[in-house]
């Protein structure tokens, strides 16, 4: 049944050495707010891990000033309740003084990777999430890490991480749940209003149209654009940025790409929603 555990000491001794014995551990990284996709990243590691740990910590140091790190939505109990139900071993739910009892002043500093897309707008939070995943890659030493394709720029920025420096964990990639209507799950869609929540699956519709014209062997330009116009004709939304770019390279699409990925981002009242396709071009 489910452990609760809040201290990074008390998470080293349950995890420890007899515990692990013969078994692999499977880990999911949150903020909570559970929702199905997150449900998804549990089953997938299930499928592959004897022992599953999940944390919930709404992550400071990867908001900005004035981004929603307040009005991020929060559920405690009802997390607990799904993470059991879902068969999750651990559930780490640290403080935020158990994660940063202290600043060294020591960056983690990402790469070109983070200078496009959410890193362009967001400036300085690829940094946080860098360093939080890397703190708890320390403390729970997972075999598997599973990552949603929803947050693909997250996903290529870690990956890349953990080749670069070695880290022990094997990045699992886990697609994108929708509801529906099309909307990529999140946990901020209870944050749009209602005229808004029904508008918001025009950003996916948009997207496929996108990847259609990708098919067709349109201008990277041309598919921008024309997804911007369906965004904008279709939702009250502001587009943050429409691309399409290689993946996980995001650099510019060239002949040699393999992947591409159609990503944008849309800013409404309370909230602001990403979503994404990524194409194999053979
Ligand atoms: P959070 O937004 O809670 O997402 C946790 C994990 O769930 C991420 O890997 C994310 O990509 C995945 N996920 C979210 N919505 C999904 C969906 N609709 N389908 C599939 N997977 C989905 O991402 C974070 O938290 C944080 O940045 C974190 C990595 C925990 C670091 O603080």
């Amino acid at each position: 049944s489910l452990q609760i555990i809040q201290t990074v000491r008390e998470l080293e001794s349950v995890l420890n050495r007899d515990f692990r014995m013969g078994k692999t551990v499977g880990f999911v990284p949150t903020m909570g707010f559970l929702h199905e996709g997150h449900l998804r990243l549990i089953e997938t590691a299930k499928e592959h891990d004897d022992i599953v740990v999940m944390s919930i910590f709404v992550n400071p140091a990867q908001f900005g000033p004035g981004e929603d790190f307040e009005s991020y939505p929060r559920d405690l109990e009802n997390d607990i309740m799904k993470a059991e139900k879902a068969g999750v071993d651990i559930l780490f739910i640290p403080t935020a003084q158990e994660m940063y009892p202290s600043d060294s002043g020591i960056r983690i500093l990402p790469g070109p990777q983070a200078d496009v897309l959410c890193g362009s707008k967001r400036p300085g939070h690829f940094d946080g999430v860098l360093k939080v995943v890397l703190k708890l890659f320390n403390i729970v030493d997972p075999d598997r890490s599973y990552f949603g394709m929803k947050d693909a720029q997250q996903l290529a920025l870690i990956e890349t991480f953990v080749r670069d420096f070695n880290l022990r964990t094997q990045i699992v990639r886990v697609s994108t749940v929708r509801e529906e209507d099309g909307l990529a799950r999140s946990s901020r869609n209870v944050n749009l209003n209602a005229s808004e929540r029904l508008e918001a699956p025009s950003i996916y519709r948009a997207l496929l149209i996108g990847a259609e014209n990708f098919d067709a062997q349109k201008s990277p330009q041309d598919i921008e654009r024309e997804v911007v116009e369906l965004i904008n004709s279709n939702t009250s939304g502001e587009i943050d940025y429409v691309t399409l770019l290689s993946y996980p390279s995001l650099t510019a699409i060239t002949k040699d790409s393999k992947e591409v990925i159609l990503a944008c981002a849309v800013k409404f009242t309370n909230t602001r929603l990403i979503d994404n396709i990524i194409m194999s071009t053979k």
